[in-house]
C-alpha cells in the first residue's frame, strides 16, 4: 500500500471509532454500517430533477437535483434529449450537446459518443463544468457530442413491459449493455447524423461494453473511428489487496446471492432525495464527516489528494452514483474470480438458454480492429497496470498506450487537472484522425 492508501485507511477507521456508535443526520441518529447499507441498498428509489439551479432544494421532503438540460445551459450550452427503445424493450435515453458558446463556426458534423462507468449517466460528462468536462471541451471545438445511458441508471429506469420493481428489470449486466444497448444507440446516433462512424470514448465499463460489443458483433468495428478507452477494464488478471479484502468479504457471506434475491434487492446504488440529501449534508466543505467521503473515495479508486476537489463533493454526489443492477457488480466479481473475461455465468442450464453451449461465452478481444487509445492510471486500484497491459498486449490495433503517473480511478472524470493532463490529448488525438481521413 502507498502512503496515501495506508493514511485513507487510518482516517476511515478513526472516522468510524470517533464518530460510532451514532451520526446525526437531521435530527436523526444513525449507525455507519446502517447508514452504508441504506446507501447501498435505499428503498425509496426516487427523485425530482429540475432545469434551472435555483430550483435546487435540500430540505427535508424537498431534494431537487439539476437534470442534464440545467447542467449544460448553466454554462450557455445548448442540449436535446432522444430516445431509443431496444430490441427486448429497455427505453434508454441519449443526450448531445447542440452548441457552445465558444464555437460560432460551421459544426464539423463529426460525432463523438460519450460512455460513461458503472453507477454513471451522461450527467457524469458535465460534472464540473465549462473548460473543465470533456463533453464541454469537445463542443467548443466544433464537435457533435452526444452521452449514452445505460438500463438501469437514473435515466434508463423505463421498459416497454417492464417495471423497475420486478425481478426481470434488473436481470442484465454489462453483456446485455455491451451487446444490446450501445449497438442500438451507435446505430441510432449514426442514422440521425447520416455519419458512417464516430469517435467513441469511454471510461472504466464504459469500455468494458464496447469490448463486448466490438468482440461479440466485430462488424461495428467499422462503425468505430477511433475509440479512446480511459482507465479501461476488461482482464482482471491481478486485484490490489484492498479489492480483494472486499471479494473475501463477499465470499465470505453464504449464499449472498440468494439473501439479496429473497429480499428482493436487485438493484445496487441508485440515485435518490435521500442519497443525494445525504451526500451534500455529509460530505460538504467544513462538516467534520467529509472525511469519511474522501476516505471512501481513496479506498474504492486510489489516492491522489492534490487532485482531489473537495468542494465538489456535493455536486458530484446529486448526480453519481445513479444504479445499475446487482447482477453486474456479480458479473465483476465471476470475471475477477476465474481470471477470465467473459458472460455472465448462470450454470449449465442457465448457460444453454442464454448462449446454447455450457459455458458462458468468451469476449474474444482479438477480434477488435478498431484504433484503440488508451489512457490509464498508476494509482488506479481498480485497472490495475498489469491488467491493463494484459489488455493492451492482446488488442490488435493499439495506436496510443498512455499512463498519468499519479491519476486513480476517479480522476479521468474528475481530477482538478484531467483536462489539460488528458481531455486536450484526447481532442488533438481525434484531430490528427479526423485530418487523416
Ligand atoms: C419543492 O421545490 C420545488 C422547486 O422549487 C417547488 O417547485 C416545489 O413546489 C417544492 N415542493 C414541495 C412539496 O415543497
Ligand atoms: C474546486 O471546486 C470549486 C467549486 O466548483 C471551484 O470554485 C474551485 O475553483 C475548485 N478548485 C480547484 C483547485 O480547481
Amino acid at each position: 500500500m502507498t502512503m496515501g492508501m495506508k493514511l485513507a485507511s487510518f482516517v476511515f477507521m478513526l472516522t468510524i471509532v470517533l464518530l460510532e456508535p451514532k451520526l446525526n443526520v437531521h435530527g436523526q441518529s444513525i449507525s455507519i454500517p446502517k447508514l452504508i447499507l441504506n446507501y447501498m441498498f435505499p428503498k425509496d428509489p426516487h427523485i425530482v430533477r429540475v432545469r434551472k439551479p435555483e430550483d435546487i432544494r435540500t430540505t427535508i421532503n424537498n431534494v431537487t437535483t439539476l437534470n442534464f438540460f440545467g447542467m449544460v445551459e448553466k454554462y450557455g450550452y445548448t442540449a436535446e434529449e432522444h430516445y431509443v427503445t431496444t430490441e427486448d424493450g429497455y427505453n434508454l435515453v441519449i443526450h448531445r450537446i447542440t452548441g457552445s458558446p465558444l464555437f460560432k463556426g460551421q459544426q464539423t458534423g463529426k460525432v463523438v459518443f460519450l460512455q460513461t462507468g458503472l453507477f454513471g449517466t451522461s450527467d457524469c460528462w458535465v460534472l464540473i463544468g465549462a473548460g473543465k468536462d470533456l463533453a464541454f471541451l469537445l463542443a467548443d471545438k466544433g464537435y457533435d457530442v452526444w452521452l449514452g445511458n445505460v438500463r438501469g441508471s437514473s435515466y434508463c429506469r423505463s421498459h416497454v413491459k417492464l417495471s423497475p420493481r420486478n425481478k426481470e428489470f434488473w436481470q442484465f449486466s454489462y453483456h446485455e449493455v455491451g451487446i444490446i444497448d450501445l449497438p442500438a444507440m451507435i446505430d441510432y446516433v449514426l442514422d440521425y447524423t447520416k455519419q458512417k462512424n464516430l469517435h467513441f470514448v469511454g471510461i472504466s465499463m464504459g469500455t468494458t461494453v464496447l469490448f463486448t460489443l466490438l468482440s461479440i458483433k466485430p462488424e461495428y468495428n467499422a462503425k468505430i473511428k477511433l475509440a479512446v478507452c480511459l482507465a479501461p477494464i476488461a482482464f482482471w488478471t491481478e486485484v490490489s489487496p484492498m479489492m480483494q479484502s472486499g471479494i473475501n468479504m463477499v465470499r465470505s457471506i453464504t449464499n449472498l446471492q440468494e439473501i439479496l434475491d429473497f429480499t428482493e434487492i436487485f438493484e445496487v446504488l441508485p440515485l435518490t432525495s435521500t442519497n443525494i440529501m445525504l451526500g451534500r449534508t455529509l460530505c460538504a466543505d467544513n462538516t467534520i464527516t467529509q472525511v469519511i467521503c474522501v476516505a471512501s473515495v481513496f479506498l474504492a479508486s486510489g489516492a491522489n489528494p492534490s487532485q482531489l476537489n473537495t468542494t465538489l463533493f456535493p455536486e458530484i454526489l446529486s448526480n453519481y452514483p445513479a444504479g445499475s443492477s446487482v447482477q453486474t457488480l456479480f458479473h465483476y466479481n465471476q470475471n475477477i474470480i476465474t481470471k477470465k473475461f467473459q458472460a455472465y455465468d448462470y450454470g449449465y442450464i442457465g448457460n444453454y438458454k442464454h448462449y446454447k453451449q455450457a459455458t458462458p461465452i468468451t469476449y474474444d478481444v482479438e477480434k477488435i480492429t478498431a484504433p484503440v487509445a488508451i489512457f490509464y492510471g498508476g494509482n488506479d486500484l481498480l485497472a490495475l497496470k498489469s491488467t491493463v497491459f494484459e489488455l493492451y498486449k492482446r488488442l490488435p490495433n493499439v495506436v496510443l498506450l498512455e499512463e498519468q503517473k499519479s491519476f486513480t480511478h476517479l480522476d479521468f472524470i474528475i481530477a482538478i487537472n484531467v483536462n489539460t493532463l488528458v481531455y486536450s490529448r484526447v481532442i488533438e488525438l481525434f484531430q490528427e484522425f479526423d485530418n487523416k481521413a
